[in-house]
C-alpha cells in the first residue's frame, strides 16, 4: 500500500497520496480532513454518480445542487452560491472541470478526479490543483484495482488527518488508542499490488483510450455531440449526445440486441428519490440526461470493435 500510494503521488504530482478502500470511502475522508462538519453547505454537480452526495451527508453537511455548464458537462461555476463553505468540482467523464474562477475563493474544494485519472489542467493534474481530490479505482475506471480510492493532497494536515480517519482514529504512536471516531477504510496489500501494476501500464491505457476516443469522434462527427476534448483531459467513456429527436434509452436498447452494451448518463440527483427536490432548477443535467449515451471505451477493444459500436450507432439511430 504504502509504494502504491508514494507512487500515486509522484503521478499526479502532491506531497500525499492516502490509499482507501473506495472512491466514495475517499471523497468521505476528504471531507472529514478538510474539516467538514455538520450544517455545512457543500455545491456539487447535479449530475455526478451518487457518492458525491453521500459522502457530503455522511459528514452531516447540507449538499447544494448546482446545474451543469452546457459545453464541459462540469460544475458551472458561475452558479456555484458565493456562501457555500466548500465546492466538489467533478471531472466528468475525463474533462476537467473549470476551476479558475472556483479556485481564486477563501473556500475549500475537493476535486472529484474518480472518472479523471491523469487529467490536466494549465500543466496540473487533477488531484493536485484543489485542496485535495478523491479517486477511485473501481473495475472500469481508467486505473482499476476491483475496488479502491486514493486521497491526495499538497497538504499535510489534511493528509495527517485523513490517514487518522482511514483507520478508525487511531493515535499513530500509541495502540488502541484513538484520537477521533474514525472508519475501517484501509487498501489491501493485493489490492495495491494490482493498482501498482495498472499505474506503471497508465501511458499505454491513455494512448489507446485516446486513439479510440479520436476514432470515435471522427465516424460520429456531425451526428452526436462530445464534449470539448483537450490534450490535457483524461478519457474514461465516450460520453455524447444524441440528436435532440432521439429516443437515448431506444437507442440503447437496440445497440443492447446487437452486442453493444452503453450506458445512460448520471440523471440528475434531484430527480431521484435519494435526493429528491422539485425546487431544483438543474434545466441543463436534465437535457443530458435525457439525451446522453456512454458508448464502450476500454482497451480490451480494437478500432474494429469501436467501428462496428459506430456502425450499430448509426443504424440504431435511423
Ligand atoms: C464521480 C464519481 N465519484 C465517486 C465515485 C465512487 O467511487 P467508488 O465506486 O470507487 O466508491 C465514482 C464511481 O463511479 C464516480 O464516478
Amino acid at each position: 500500500v504504502r509504494r502504491f500510494e508514494v507512487a500515486f503521488a509522484e503521478f499526479v504530482g502532491v506531497r500525499n497520496a492516502i490509499a482507501c478502500s473506495s472512491g466514495s470511502a475517499a471523497l468521505h475522508l476528504a471531507l472529514k480532513a478538510l474539516g467538514v462538519k455538520a450544517g455545512d453547505q457543500v455545491a456539487l454537480p447535479a449530475m455526478t454518480y451518487v457518492a458525491t452526495a453521500n459522502a457530503v451527508v455522511q459528514c452531516g453537511a447540507v449538499p447544494v445542487f448546482v446545474d451543469v455548464d452546457r459545453d464541459t458537462w462540469c460544475i458551472d461555476p458561475g452558479q456555484v452560491p458565493a456562501d457555500v463553505n466548500g465546492v466538489i468540482p467533478v471531472h466528468m467523464y475525463g474533462l476537467v472541470a473549470d476551476l479558475s474562477a472556483l479556485d481564486k475563493c477563501d473556500r475549500w474544494l475537493l476535486e472529484d478526479a474518480a472518472q479523471a485519472h491523469g487529467a490536466a489542467q494549465g500543466g496540473r493534474q487533477v488531484g493536485a490543483i484543489g485542496d485535495a481530490g478523491a479517486f477511485s479505482f473501481y473495475a472500469s475506471k481508467i486505473i482499476a484495482c476491483g475496488e479502491g480510492g486514493m486521497v491526495t493532497t499538497n497538504n499535510d494536515k489534511v493528509a495527517r488527518s485523513a490517514r487518522l480517519y482511514r483507520g478508525q482514529g487511531v493515535d499513530p504512536t500509541r495502540r488502541y488508542w484513538h484520537e477521533v471516531q474514525g472508519f475501517n477504510y484501509r487498501m489491501t496489500d493485493l489490492s495495491a499490488a494490482i493498482g501498482l501494476a495498472q499505474l506503471e501500464q497508465y501511458p499505454g491505457f491513455a494512448t489507446c483510450r485516446r486513439a479510440l476516443m479520436d476514432l470515435y469522434m471522427q465516424r460520429l462527427d456531425g451526428v452526436v455531440t462530445f464534449q470539448p476534448r483537450t490534450d490535457e483531459s483524461a478519457d474514461w467513456v465516450a460520453a455524447c449526445l444524441l440528436p435532440t429527436d432521439a429516443d437515448s434509452a431506444q437507442v440503447a436498447e437496440r445497440m443492447l440486441l446487437r452486442g453493444v452494451e452503453t450506458r445512460p448518463f448520471f440523471p440528475p440527483l434531484t430527480t431521484m428519490p435519494a435526493y429528491f427536490d422539485s425546487s431544483a432548477q438543474v434545466p441543463v443535467a436534465r437535457e443530458l440526461a435525457r439525451r446522453g449515451i456512454c458508448l464502450p471505451l476500454h482497451c480490451e477493444m480494437a478500432p474494429k470493435d469501436a467501428e462496428y459500436v459506430c456502425d450499430e450507432l448509426l443504424g440504431a439511430l435511423r
